[in-house]
């Protein structure tokens, strides 16, 4: 019995339960011997204060019941608790110190399958939490998560994916505790946001995939641009099948379709495909069609800000926007990353001033003196980080978002 702890006599414990080291409980009941952890699962009142009926143990903190031959709770909120084999040896009881599944990574990895699927923060942290004292990577942890998220939310990739990616991100630089944490939230989002949703089935592809790249991407833009979300995923799978198809190749043909109107679903849209193709690098190939077929169902009913009032009146955006953007593809813009010489700061004030016909000028005179696409997207992404930080607490929180989407889209065509 190497290792194993003596428990004492039947005798002994007819007279109640018993700790033993290790904080295990030892319960004799209906002529059998059982031994548990002594916290319960839940927020860890001691169960030997607890109940034992008809095989029942019940925690007197919040009632949670737990089956004490196998841990099994019948309160799935309260998780189930760890048991210990014990033996009879000469009329002593001998409880190995090790819990029954001795393997932790795989317990952990069920656990948090189950906290995701039931929706159970309790759950899902401490699967965290065992999953990162096991010597799981952080990264490893996030990618259960993602590949849960993609496949289980019949709606398709959202906020708590994005967050979920976006906490990924940034667990390099947090400590032990901030990385907890930051799973923590990115998993509760995605739990909640997949909870009472139905599986996603992906489609297949098309059954020859040597269709062009060009064609493909033409198709896509097409389906996009109808709201056609399955013939949409058929040729994204099919794209993402084709052999050469690399991932900057599927990014630009997907860009281009969540920028073929303006501003669609108030800036989310571009946003989501973007930490979608980052999410990418923490999951299996395997899993890299579910990430990118999710993106495709928030098309179905997407809101192009070109069609709101708001963006016609009593400023009418849509028109010099479009002629710009063909005065720009007449003439064609610079592909470099340089400022060559545009005043950062007039720029800069223009964007924040109310006057967007003069800040439309200003960014497509810019764009044609050579300034590049991308110094004047980080400016702008710059401009709407100042205007974060200059809104005042007190407005309506309604505008807070109008503010925090801009960010959001100009920070990630900025990001693209
Ligand atoms: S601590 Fe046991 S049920 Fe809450």
């Amino acid at each position: 019995m190497n290792g194993w702890i003596q428990a004492g006599t039947v005798d002994d414990l007819r007279e109640g339960p018993k700790l033993i080291k290790g904080g295990i409980v030892v319960f004799y009941h209906e002529d059998e011997v059982h031994a548990l952890d002594n916290r319960c699962p839940h927020l860890g009142f001691p169960l030997h204060m607890g109940s034992l009926c008809n095989g029942i143990l019940t925690c007197h903190w919040h009632h949670a019941r737990f089956d004490v031959c196998s841990g099994g709770t019948l309160d799935p909120w309260a998780d189930d608790v760890p048991v210990h084999d014990i033996t009879v040896q000469d009329g002593l009881i001998w409880v190995n110190p090790k819990s029954r599944n001795s393997n932790q990574v795989q317990l952990y990895k069920d656990r948090l399958l189950s906290g995701l699927e039931q929706n159970i923060g309790l759950v899902i942290a401490k699967a965290i939490v065992g999953l990162m004292e096991a010597g799981v990577p952080d990264t490893e942890i996030a990618a259960i998560g993602i590949e849960f998220g993609v496949k289980q939310r019949r709606q398709g990739w959202g906020s708590g994916l994005t967050i979920l990616t976006a906490m990924a991100n940034v667990l390099p630089k947090l400590d032990k505790q901030g990385r907890i944490l930051a799973l923590f939230q990115g998993l509760l989002h995605t739990a909640r946001e997949s909870a009472g949703s139905g599986t996603r089935f992906l489609l297949d592809p098309l059954p020859d995939a040597g269709v062009s790249e060009e064609r493909l991407t033409g198709w896509y833009r097409d389906c996009i641009e109808v709201r056609d979300t399955r013939g949409a995923e058929r040729v994204l799978l099919t794209a993402v099948q084709a052999a050469g198809t690399g991932k900057k190749r599927l990014f630009s043909m997907m860009s281009m379709a969540a920028t073929d109107h303006f501003y669609i679903n108030g800036g989310h849209t571009l946003d989501f495909h973007n930490k979608a193709f980052e999410s990418l690098k923490y999951v299996g190939h395997e899993q890299h069609q579910y990430v990118l077929a999710s993106l495709v169902p928030m098309f179905g009913n997407a809101s192009r800000s070109e069609e709101l009032h708001s963006w016609q009146s009593p400023v009418n955006l849509v028109q010099p926007i479009k002629e710009a953007f063909e005065e720009l593809s007449r003439k064609g813009v610079s592909t470099g990353s340089g400022g060559n010489g545009i005043d950062d700061e007039a720029l800069l004030q223009a964007l924040l001033g109310d006057d967007p016909l003069r800040t439309v000028h200003m960014l497509k005179d810019a764009l044609l003196g050579g300034a590049s696409p991308v110094r004047i997207s980080q400016i702008a992404a710059l401009a709407a980080a100042e205007r974060i930080v200059r809104f005042h607490m007190h407005n309506d929180f309604g505008d807070w978002i109008s503010v925090l989407h801009t960010f959001t889209h100009a920070h990630a065509v900025h990001e693209g």
